[in-house]
């Protein structure tokens, strides 16, 4: 049986939830495919700010150095003069997980404006307005800096380009260097550099305010679309809506040797507590993890459970038009996993 380590941060608000959801999908696997998930749970967030003072204890950091890759639920972040940086933001930039893969597909029986979506947004994870470099000049007036480096630039590029050849080798970078001359425009002559390696793939560069309204109007054209961090943020939010619920969008956020998977929402404090909360985003994080390990049969399992499941439409959460808990979607869920012929 093979064993794998792998830290887990249940998060605020809906975290404890959906992660715990997601603990019955990761049984269900681990009976499936004889696997063995030893869980190392980690505090961190809100929760733990409120009690050691920090939102990621170093004893914390150090346990999840211990595994051999992150579960990360959402976790509130602090908002203020002075607060620190989220929990997510500081453990891409402490791991260098520099590329941050969003895939967002329309599934089976989840109403949205289109039904036939499927894009990957990679997202570069570690610079950008994300460099904490904030500062106060005088009474009323603060400047925040947004770093861009070739290297930077380079490395998320060519991740862009190779997933969008495993694709349907279309990809797009989104910009803004009509205005941001030096660092979008750094990206984008770093774009056209790559894109001559990667002749069978369709490339195209677009002003971010554009493509925000084509990929409404039109998602069907876009396949990879690869993005500074912060365009990245919000283009991924968007493009989740376009697929029903940020509770469909799940993540992944690769480094060379290490990565963590989250959900694309936040702590939801709207919902938090009711049971309510969808769980597919976790789920189908947990999926990402599984391909990221190697254990791809398995990883397609998942997510072939969660189309199964969602095509009964028994078992549908609030946000997809039904009235399931969280734990009767990833009941369900689970129970096609161990149903399913491999
Ligand atoms: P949010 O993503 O938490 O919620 C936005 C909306 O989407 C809310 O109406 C919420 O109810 C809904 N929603 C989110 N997840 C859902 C799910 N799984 N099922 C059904 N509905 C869902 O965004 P917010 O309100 O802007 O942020 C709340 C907190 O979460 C903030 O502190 C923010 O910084 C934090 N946050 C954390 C992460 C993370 O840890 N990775 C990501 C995003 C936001
Ligand atoms: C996300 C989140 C984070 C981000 C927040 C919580 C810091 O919105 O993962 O998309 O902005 O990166
Ligand atoms: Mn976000």
């Amino acid at each position: 049986m093979k064993n794998y380590k792998i830290s887990i941060i249940k998060g605020d608000g809906i975290g404890p939830e959906v992660i715990g959801a997601t603990e019955k999908v990761i049984s269900a696997v681990e009976e499936k495919f004889s696997l063995h998930f030893e869980k190392i749970f980690i505090e961190a967030g809100l929760e733990a700010f409120k009690k050691y003072g920090t939102n990621l204890p170093n004893f914390s950091l150090e346990m999840i150095k211990q595994s051999e890759c992150l579960l990360k639920g959402p976790t509130t972040s602090l908002e203020g003069e002075g607060t620190e940086l989220g929990v997510p933001v500081k453990i891409r930039k402490i791991f260098d997980l520099y590329a941050n893969l969003r895939p967002l597909r329309s599934l089976p029986r989840v109403k949205s404006l289109y039904n036939n979506v499927d894009l990957l947004i990679v997202r570069e994870n570690t610079e950008g307005m994300y460099s904490g470099l904030e500062y106060k000049i005088n009474e009323g007036v603060y400047i925040g800096i947004r770093v861009a480096t070739e290297k930077g630039a380079r490395r998320i590029i060519n991740k862009a380009f190779e997933q969008a050849r495993v694709r349907r080798k279309k990809i797009t970078l989104g910009h803004k260097s009509n205005v941001l001359k030096m660092t979008d425009g750094l990206y984008k002559q770093v774009f056209e550099d790559i894109s001559k390696k990667y002749s069978d793939v369709e490339a195209k560069e677009e002003h971010i305010d554009a493509l925000a309204m084509k990929l409404v109007m039109k998602p069907q054209d876009y396949d990879v679309i690869v993005l500074e961090n912060l365009y990245g943020d919000i283009i991924s939010d968007l493009a989740a809506g376009l697929v029903g619920s940020l509770g469909m969008a799940p993540s992944a956020n690769i480094g060379e040797t290490f990565a963590m998977f989250e959900p694309v929402h936040g702590s939801a404090p709207d919902i938090a507590g009711k049971n309510i909360a969808n769980p597919i985003a976790t789920i189908l994080s947990f999926s990402m993890c599984l391909e990221w390990i190697g254990e791809k049969e398995a990883s397609q399992a998942v997510n072939r459970a969660v189309i199964n499941s969602l095509e009964k439409g028994n078992k549908l959460t609030v946000d997809l038009g039904g009235s399931a808990t969280t734990y009767e979607m990833a009941e369900s869920i689970a129970k096609e996993i161990i149903s399913i012929n491999v």
